[in-house]
């Protein structure tokens, strides 16, 4: 049958009505087929749907709505995925290994929750081995979709997402649901993986190394037509933001998100205690083989909300879940070379070439030998046979010798492989460093880190543009980057004119980054983008970081004595001193911006919580204490200021009282907040 056999209807109401007739069924068949898997008509039958709303579509253009099933394939390429903020932090979790280590899990939330001698309800599901996204929906429909990039901020991949039949366009009319957002994995399945591998072989395409990797090669390519055609699918596991509906369990939020259409995974189990919790996670060791998409493991997650929000985050884990890892696979191979790369910091880490082995789903040809200690401690040489393990996302290593065929053990150079100069171990450091700052290789690393996403998110400055910049002197530091002339791209890159315009643009848009980000952007040993962002927050310019002495930045709460003194050395080193003059000069904004800024009226106020507070969860009000220049600590103590009391509270009640610490309850305490003064 071709398109024009329908009667689309012959006034435009009549053919607004029919549309919307047909896309609720195709919504709901579309649901049947990819998400319950239980289809109930025939695919012709379904074909003639599409089609029949294609035709009403392509008579009344102005008919066509967002949510419409014709609407998951756009043929644009995408020129540049924008960065977008996360509504809040896409945390990952803490790992475990073993069945101790998940019982210290219990314990510590326990402790948390304050039920000692309770057993906790927990939530177990599979660890899907893909790519962490966020959707967020608005009046039902799909509004945005993305990456989970640094945690802070991901790209929008929209486009690409509305192509994963799985993901709909607009949610159930059964969820109360309307406004979320909710986050899940993007993977392959296994066998469309394959299929889709082979199908690539016979094109003469290089095949993908294992569906994880096309998964996330694939959610970030520009072609929307081309992601529609690899096999991408997901599995929701967090309602993360809600409007409406109000869940007590995580549970719940399962239950709802399964009810709107989502897809939820079919492997949960509700269990109470960490023995039972124990149990199932080992008859999954097994099982997992049958699936048909990879797991790396299982994720226990405390069942009720009110508990999630007593326990809170570390900056890094939520603190009521926990992933638990299978044992990872190890293989035996031959050590066919062993190669020295020099790191961002001047580290030099042998690295095995292997002779190739297929682990877990991977082809690995290199694996990580440490340092020196460790080779001597595996006396391994070039030629012996090597046990090596590939654990989750960590690159494989080198665990052991198996058969020792060759003399002796491979020697680290004394000199930079890269530049020659001398390579020393210093103190009692267990790596041998290349001495030389201005090292090729550790200068073309500094300048990828300053170019990275959470740093200054040069788009372009790649490690092969890097590469000739620094081969070829036109770049030796990172003021250099921001004198880089047109020309000089085009000459050693032969770059076409567009896209040395577009770097150029790029670098000097990199410039209203941000004080925050130029901080991460240096490399400052223990300086990741959290400590950067807390010592953005608590110094208004470079210049008044440059002046603060050790000191001062000891006062920080989460600044130890090894962070402070990193900071510190690096900022008397004469040549850093240099750079950061250089790149004041050439513009890069380097103060943090007038509303960001906070007074700092609770000048090293102690402060501790108990109980559970409405408004606000541990971590948040922890969070703004911090902001405003208090501290918090965890007990009661003859130095503590302030005693915040919310519902059910606990024993530091009574020794807030013995020792006459301030006591206040939630709304004072956002009193203080709001008028920005000490109370009491
Ligand atoms: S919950 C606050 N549940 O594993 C963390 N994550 O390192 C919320 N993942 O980034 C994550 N399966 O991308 C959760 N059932 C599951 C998961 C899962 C896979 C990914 C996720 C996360 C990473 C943890």
């Amino acid at each position: 049958m071709v398109e024009e056999d329908f009667k689309v209807p012959g006034s435009k109401e009549e053919a607004e009505k029919r549309a919307e007739d047909l896309r609720e069924k195709i919504r709901y068949h579309d649901r049947k087929y990819y998400v319950e898997n239980d289809p109930v008509i025939s695919d012709h039958d379904y074909d003639m749907l599409v089609k029949e709303l294609e035709g009403i579509e392509k008579k009344y253009p102005d008919l066509v709505t967002p949510d419409s099933p014709t609407q998951r394939v756009i043929s644009t390429e995408i020129d540049e995925f924008e960065t977008v903020e996360h509504m809040s932090a896409m945390l990952s979790l803490d790992n475990t290994y073993n069945h101790e280590e998940l019982r210290d899990f219990d314990r510590r939330v326990r402790e948390g929750i304050g039920e000692e001698d309770k057993k906790v309800e927990y939530v177990i599901e599979p660890k899907i081995d893909g790519l962490g996204v966020a959707l967020f929906y608005e009046d039902k429909i799909f509004l945005r979709g993305s990456t989970r990039g640094d945690g802070r901020r991901g790209e929008d991949i929209t486009p690409n997402l509305k192509t994963v039949p799985t993901i709909p366009l607009r949610l159930s009319d059964e969820t109360v649901l309307e406004t979320a957002e909710f986050r899940g994995e993007i993977y392959m399945p296994r066998d469309l993986f394959d299929e889709m591998n082979e199908r690539r072989k016979e094109e003469g395409k290089e095949p993908f190394a294992n569906p994880r990797n096309a998964a996330a090669g694939t959610v970030r390519n520009k072609d929307p037509s081309v992601v529609a055609e690899r096999p991408l699918d997901i599995f929701i596991y967090t309602l993360s933001y809600n409007e409406e509906g109000d869940f007590h369990t995580h549970w719940e939020c399962m239950k709802e998100m399964k009810k709107a259409g989502l897809k939820v995974n079919t492997h949960m189990a509700k269990k109470e205690g960490i023995e039972r919790v124990i149990d199932y996670i080992d008859q999954w060791q097994e099982k997992k083989e049958d699936l048909n998409y990879e797991i790396d493991g299982m994720v226990v997650k405390v069942n009720r909300l009110d508990h999630h929000d007593k326990l809170g985050s570390t900056s890094k884990h939520p603190r009521w879940a926990i992933a638990y890892k299978y044992p990872a696979m190890r293989k035996t191979s031959t050590v066919k070379d062993i190669e020295v790369q020099v790191g961002r910091t001047g580290k030099l880490t042998p690295i095995a070439v292997l002779e190739p082995v297929q682990l877990s789903g991977t082809i690995v040809e290199r694996a990580s030998l440490h340092n020196e200690d460790e080779l001597e401690r595996q006396e391994v040489n070039i030629g012996d046979r090597v046990l090596v393990e590939k654990a989750g996302e960590i690159i494989p290593q080198v665990v052991k010798v198996t058969e020792k065929k060759s003399e002796g053990v491979f020697q680290l150079p004394e000199t930079c492989p890269v530049c020659g100069s001398e390579a020393k171990r210093l103190g009692d450091e267990v790596a041998r460093r290349c001495l030389n700052a201005n090292c090729p290789a550790q200068v073309k690393q500094k300048l990828e880190h300053w170019g990275s996403r959470g740093a200054m998110d040069i788009e372009g400055l790649g490690p092969k543009v890097l590469d000739k910049l620094v081969d070829n002197k036109i770049v030796e530091n990172i003021p250099d980057l921001y004198r880089i002339k047109k020309y000089e791209l085009i000459m050693i890159e032969r770059m076409a004119e567009r896209s040395a315009q577009n770097l150029i643009d790029e670098i000097e848009e990199s410039k209203e980054r941000g004080f925050d980000r130029v901080l991460y952007g240096l490399g400052i040993r223990f300086v990741g983008d959290h400590m950067a962002d807390v010592l953005a927050k608590h110094f208004d310019s470079m210049d008044e970081l440059i002046d603060a002495g050790e000191e001062e930045l000891l006062q920080i709460n989460e600044i130890g004595p090894e962070t402070a003194e990193s900071v510190m050395r690096f900022f008397q080193d004469e040549q850093n001193r240099k750079m950061i003059e250089d790149l004041k000069q050439l513009g890069v904004k380097m103060e943090t911006e007038e509303e960001e800024r906070f007074e700092q009226f609770l000048d090293d106020k102690r402060f501790v919580f108990t109980g559970a507070l409405d408004e606000y969860t541990r971590n948040e009000a922890s969070e703004l204490v911090e902001k405003f220049g208090g501290r918090v600590t965890s007990s009661v103590s003859g130095a503590t200021d302030y005693l915040v009391v919310g519902e059910n509270p606990g024993s530091k009640l009574e020794n807030a009282r013995e020792e006459g610490t301030v006591i206040l309850e939630e709304k004072d305490f956002k009193k203080m907040l709001k008028s920005k003064e000490p109370l009491g």
